[in-house]
């Protein structure tokens, strides 16, 4: 039996670990070649690799910096040299997934914060868009899907402003453009997961975590597969129907 991403080509940034590692699995598992891009990390990016072709799935490496202008031209260029002979100039599936936050007052933060937040979780995700949306455009039929945050809408957590101004930049961005793609078959949406257990949440079960899981109603951290599952729902042809939306998936932090 077919599976309902054979044959479509799909771009996972930030994806050698985390929340970006469980949707490049899945999205294989769906059927999907998967480019999981990475950083810094060869070592995990092969790991997730080769775990997703263990599981009879089909996916390679790609390595970009993301947090400059260099990196996410090469990124885009890298899917015309390395995959557009196979997939005919096709980008199904962009995934801009990659993203930062650092803790702590307002008042104290810096120009650098502010560049590692903007440049990351804004700026390359908004270029990437651009320069890989044109080849869903002209193959009338794409999903471009942004993981932004349940803090891109409201902010009942102190001390990650910066995040959150990205968070809701990521979120007006989403909305925009759905209406600039929306007649072409590309659609455009936002998957806002709550507090999910990876390396960018606290660490321990300090004062942090426990007011996150006191702000979710079910009263713990999310799964990374939680996030993936949804993400492979925006990503299949059933939701075609859904543009310019910011699905929640926070365990009732929004409530
Ligand atoms: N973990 C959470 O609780 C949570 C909650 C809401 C939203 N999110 C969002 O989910 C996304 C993934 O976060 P995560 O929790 O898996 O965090 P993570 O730190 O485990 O993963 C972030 C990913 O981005 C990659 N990355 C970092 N800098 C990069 C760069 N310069 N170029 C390319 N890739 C780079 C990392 O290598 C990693 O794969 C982020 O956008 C984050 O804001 C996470």
């Amino acid at each position: 039996m077919s599976k309902p991403l054979e044959n479509k080509l799909a771009l996972v940034t930030g994806s050698s670990r985390g929340i970006g590692a469980a949707i490049a699995a899945r999205l294989a598992a769906e059927g999907a070649h998967v480019i999981v891009n990475y950083a810094a990390s060869p070592a995990r990016a092969e790991q997730v690799v080769s775990e997703i072709v263990s599981a009879g799935g089909h996916a390679e490496a790609v390595q970009a910096d993301l947090s400059t202008v260099e990196g996410t031209k090469a990124l885009a260029s890298s899917v015309d040299k390395v995959f557009g002979g196979r997939f005919g100039g096709r980008l199904d599936i962009l995934v801009n997934n990659a993203g930062t936050v650092e803790f702590g007052p307002f008042l104290e933060s810096s120009e650098s914060s502010y560049d590692r937040h903007f440049n990351l979780n804004v700026r390359s995700l908004i270029a990437l868009t651009r320069d890989l949306a044109p080849r869903m455009i002209r193959a009338k039929w794409g999903r471009i899907i942004n993981i932004g945050s349940c803090l891109g809408e409201a902010a009942p957590l102190p001390g990650v402003t910066l995040y959150v101004a990205t968070k809701f930049a990521v979120r007006g961005f989403t909305r925009a453009l759905s209406r600039e793609l929306g007649a072409t078959g590309v659609t455009v949406n936002n998957v806002q997961p709550g507090a999910i257990d990876t390396e960018l949440s606290p660490d321990d079960d300090g004062p942090a975590a426990q007011m996150m899981k006191k702000l979710m109603s079910v009263g713990r951290f999310g799964r990374t597969e939680e996030i993936a599952s949804a993400v492979a729902f925006i990503a299949s042809p059933e939701s075609a129907f859904i543009n310019g939306e910011s699905l929640t998936v926070d365990g009732g932090w929004n409530a």
